[in-house]
């Protein structure tokens, strides 16, 4: 099986949309949530999560946003966890996200699409060892 990062962004905690995101994470069939958390992120978090977006116009405005509220922290294990949580997620744009996806349900704009989760086992790996260092 896999384990995959989740970020329910600020925009999901100030909505009140995080008991309803990860009951929907929560009821898929085999999957276990082992780590979670509400915290709120500093810049160094941050920049080595996002590592890969530096330089990007959209980099510092994202950076402004993910800073300004707490955000659940979550480890998600399980069956094709990975790509299983992207398709919940739907893709980065919410208007381009069809309905019954997270972002396709609630998301409008591309900045506050109310998730993160992995794209790959490498990144999982990267993510959960910035976010969670103690996990082995
Ligand atoms: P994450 O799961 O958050 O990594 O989203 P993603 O993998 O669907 O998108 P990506 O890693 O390409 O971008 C990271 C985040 O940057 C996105 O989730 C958006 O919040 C933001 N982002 C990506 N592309 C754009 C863009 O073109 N404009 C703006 N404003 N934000 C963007
Ligand atoms: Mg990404």
């Amino acid at each position: 099986s896999q384990r995959t990062l989740v970020l329910l962004k600020p925009d999901a905690v100030r909505r009140g949309l995080i008991g309803e995101i990860i009951g929907r994470i929560e009821r898929k069939a085999d999957w276990t949530i082992t780590a979670l958390e509400l915290r709120k992120l500093d810049r160094a978090t941050l920049e080595a999560h996002y590592a890969e977006h530096v330089g990007r116009p959209f980099y510092e405005p994202l950076m402004e946003f993910m800073l300004s509220g707490p955000v659940a922290v979550l480890v998600v294990e399980g069956e094709s966890v990975i790509a299983g949580v992207r398709a919940l997620a739907g893709p980065t744009d919410p208007i381009a996200a069809a309905p019954g996806s997270i972002r396709g349900d609630f998301g409008t704009i591309v900045r506050e699409n109310l998730i993160h989760a992995s794209d790959s086992e490498e990144s999982a790996e990267r993510e959960i060892k910035i976010f969670y260092p103690g996990l082995a």
